[in-house]
C-alpha cells in the first residue's frame, strides 16, 4: 500500500492539490485583485487590495496590506505586513523561537503541542507576532526573526539577518543587521511619516503620483491634493 505522503508527491497530484488550493484562495478573496503564482501554500491570511504572491510562497497567520507583494520561495508566518511593502525572494519572516537557557532546546520539554511531548502545558510562547510597516523593502535572502517590528519605510539589505527592531526609514544590512544609513534626514523622515501617504485613497495617490519621484518636491508641495 503506498503511503498518503507518497501519493501527494506524485507530480500530477501535487499540481492538482496546488491548483485546487489556489482556486479556493482566489475565490475566498474575490474582488481584491489578488494575484497568485503557482505552488503557494496560503494558510490564514488576511489580504488587502492588489496583493501579489509569485511562486512557492508559504504564508500563515498573516495579514498583508494593499499593494504589498512577496517574491518567490519566501516563507512568512505570524506577521502583519503594511501597505506598499516589497518582499524579495528567499526571505524568511517570523521565525519561531526556542528558549536557549533551558536544559534542552527541544520543544517536547516546554510545549504540549504534540501527543508525544512531555510538557503538560505551554511554558513558553514559541511564536510572537512580527510587524512589517508600510513602504518597507526586504532584500533577497534575508531573515527576520520572530516578534520584531520593522518601521515604515525601512530597507533590509540582501542577505541580512535581522535580530532587533528596525527604525522607520533605516537601511540595515549584515549579520546581525546594523544600520547602514537612513533614507532621508530625520526632519524629512518625520514629515513623510506624518503624511502617512500609504493611507491616502488610490485617487489621491494617482493625482499626486509625479511628486513621489522627488522627496523635496513631495514635502514642499502645498498642492498635495
Ligand atoms: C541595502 C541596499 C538597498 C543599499 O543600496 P543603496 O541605497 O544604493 O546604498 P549603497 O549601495 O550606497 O550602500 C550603502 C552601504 O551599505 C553597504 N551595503 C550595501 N548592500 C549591503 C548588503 N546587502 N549587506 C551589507 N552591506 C551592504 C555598502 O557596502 C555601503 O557601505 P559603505 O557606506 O561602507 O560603503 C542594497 O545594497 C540592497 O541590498 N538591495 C536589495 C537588493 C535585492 O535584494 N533585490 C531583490 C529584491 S527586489
Amino acid at each position: 500500500m503506498p503511503l498518503l505522503s507518497d501519493i501527494k508527491n506524485i507530480p500530477f497530484v501535487k499540481w492538482l492539490i496546488f491548483f485546487r488550493h489556489k482556486q479556493i484562495v482566489l475565490k475566498r478573496n474575490a474582488g481584491k485583485n489578488l494575484m497568485l503564482g503557482k505552488d503557494n501554500s496560503v494558510g490564514t491570511v488576511k489580504f488587502g487590495l492588489n496583493n501579489l504572491l509569485t511562486d512557492n510562497i508559504t504564508m500563515s497567520n498573516c495579514s498583508i496590506g494593499d499593494f504589498s507583494y512577496v517574491n518567490r520561495n519566501s516563507s512568512i508566518s505570524n506577521t502583519d505586513i503594511g501597505k506598499f511593502s516589497c518582499i524579495g525572494s528567499n526571505v524568511s519572516i517570523g521565525l519561531g523561537i526556542h528558549p536557549t537557557d533551558l536544559v534542552s532546546i527541544h520543544p517536547a520539554f516546554y510545549t504540549n503541542k504534540k501527543d508525544h511531548y512531555f510538557a503538560e502545558k505551554d511554558h513558553f510562547q514559541e511564536y510572537e507576532k512580527t510587524k512589517i510597516g508600510n513602504d518597507v523593502w526586504i532584500g533577497n535572502n534575508s531573515i527576520i526573526m520572530g516578534g520584531l517590528t520593522i518601521g515604515d519605510g525601512a530597507v533590509i539589505a540582501a542577505g541580512a539577518v535581522v535580530t532587533k527592531n528596525v527604525e522607520p526609514y533605516a537601511v540595515v544590512g549584515g549579520i546581525p543587521a546594523k544600520v547602514l544609513k537612513y533614507r532621508f534626514t530625520q526632519n524629512e523622515i518625520e514629515r513623510i511619516k506624518g503624511l502617512e501617504w500609504w493611507n491616502w485613497s488610490v485617487e489621491k495617490i494617482k493625482l499626486n503620483k509625479d511628486k513621489f519621484l522627488s522627496v523635496e518636491e513631495f514635502l514642499n508641495s502645498s498642492e498635495l491634493k
